[in-house]
């Protein structure tokens, strides 16, 4: 008699792995959490999250210099152009994009203004730049015409954008973010000159932002001549305004999760590092992944410690794993002099000697010593090494002492990432 049981009806799945239902479950597990311990709203602290006008701390001088500049368009004048530049999150995307769109809420009724923002990053050509420009003000419903993304001429594209421009506005604004970025200055060169060559009677205020100072001296005599850009500077923050800014954003977290002292230490930290204020909400941000991952209550200074230590290892080894292989086994050197010893810093020559060792036992050529020298020298430059020169008396001469900035163990693990040189003996010195 025939068991038509549906257990038997299929031949049992050799080729099944038994982690997959594992797998699914992890992953579900996961899914299917419904409570949040430790965020109440994540996305306050998403680097794409622009801050309502409440949450923009420290920057009332950059908005007002700013708001002074852009008057004119309010009113149906042409603003003024501005390039804005300053180290990394100093907040200048934000207040240009902030400062922007309340010229456009506060126009004057009878003005028809625009503002568009395009990342040069990413449309760094004319042609792309001139697309996306051209595309983003245009409203077919009024112009009467469609814009492709591709295809057209540059020339087609400035076209288009002159039209929809004269059709649609009396002023508009725009900014270009990362602006050094751009191929070339063609683009701030039409832009700036748009009106004086006879493309359109659109009143045109560019604000270019930069965080290369020299961006805007390099600027091709002809494009500063037209742009005549005022200049403003934004500064980095300092631990008391970065401190504010994440206590503008505490409503991320559920409440009482925060641990007193913790927004503080995220604060202090990202000012530390260059007063920028991405950092300092990166590090509350992994902090509170790090206290949800080990099932804490509550955030606390040490998830912060871990949260900045895993940020500079993840920083250094990004930095590494680019440098050349001669560099990598200079490195390694002297992480393995480091690693056998008490000591911290190794001259010259006895690191080339562990670097000759190296080369030898993974069958690399072997650069000479002086070039070996330069090869530290740029790991000096790079934050990657430290050296000192020391006076050794008059027998001695003058010795560099190299030391490793970050610890041995990770700069050894890191290398031995690199299969090239995964064969090298553990370990090995005969120092
Ligand atoms: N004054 C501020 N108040 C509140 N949040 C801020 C402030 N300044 C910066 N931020 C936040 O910090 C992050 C970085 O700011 P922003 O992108 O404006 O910096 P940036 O100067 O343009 O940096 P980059 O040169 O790297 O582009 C953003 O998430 C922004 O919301
Ligand atoms: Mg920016």
């Amino acid at each position: 008699m025939e068991d038509d049981s549906p257990e038997d009806t299929s031949a049992p799945d050799e080729t099944a792995d038994p982690r997959d239902d594992e797998q699914v479950n992890i992953a579900k597990e996961i899914f299917s959490r419904q409570e949040d311990p430790i965020f109440a709203n994540k996305s306050l602290l998403e680097i794409s999250h622009i801050p309502s006008f409440e949450r923009i701390v420290g920057r009332d001088e950059e908005i007002r210099k700013l708001s002074e500049e852009l008057r004119g368009a309010v009113q149906g004048y042409s603003p003024e152009n501005v390039i804005v530049y300053g180290k990394t999150g100093t907040g200048k995307s934000l207040v240009s994009k902030y400062v922007s769109s309340q010229a456009v809420s506060n126009a004057h009724t009878d003005v028809n203004i625009g503002f568009q923002y395009l990342d040069c990053s990413t449309d760094n050509t004319e042609t792309q730049a001139a697309s996306t420009l051209a595309r983003s003000f245009n409203d077919s419903s009024k112009t009467g015409f469609d814009i492709p993304e591709r295809g057209l001429s540059t020339a087609a594209y400035y076209k288009r954008l002159w039209r929809t421009l004269e059709e649609l506005y009396d002023v508009v604004i725009i900014i270009l973010d990362e602006a050094d970025m751009m191929a070339d200055d063609n683009l701030l060169m039409k832009l700036s000159r748009a009106g004086e060559s006879g493309n359109t009677d659109c009143r045109i205020g560019v604000i270019a932002i930069s965080n290369k100072i020299e961006w805007a001296d390099d600027l091709n005599e002809r494009v500063k001549s037209s742009l005549q850009p005022k200049e403003l500077s934004f500064h980095p923050y300092d631990a008391d305004q970065l401190e504010e800014i994440l206590q503008h954003r505490r409503d991320a977290f559920k409440p009482d999760v925060l641990e007193d002292g913790v927004v503080q230490l995220c604060a202090a930290y990202a000012a530390s590092d260059f007063g920028d204020a991405r950092k300092a909400i990166d590090i509350l941000r992994h902090a509170g992944n790090i206290a949800y991952e080990r099932n804490a209550a509550n955030v606390t200074e040490q998830h912060v410690q871990d949260a900045r230590t895993k940020a500079e290892k993840d920083r250094f080894k990004e930095l590494i794993e680019g440098i050349p292989q001669q560099a990598k086994a200079s490195l390694l050197a002297l992480a393995i002099l480091s690693l056998n010893s008490e000591q911290e810093e190794f001259p010259t020559q006895l690191v080339y000697r562990q670097y000759q060792n190296i080369c030898e036992n993974i069958d690399q050529g072997v650069r000479s010593e002086r070039r070996f020298r330069d090869i530290l020298k740029e790991l000096a430059f790079l934050g990657i090494v430290d050296n000192r020169k020391e006076n050794l008396g008059r027998s001695g001469g003058i010795t560099l002492l190299n030391r490793l900035v970050e610890e041995p163990e990770i700069v050894y693990e890191i290398i031995r990432e690199d299969s090239r040189f995964a064969s090298l003996t553990n370990h090995l010195s005969d120092n």
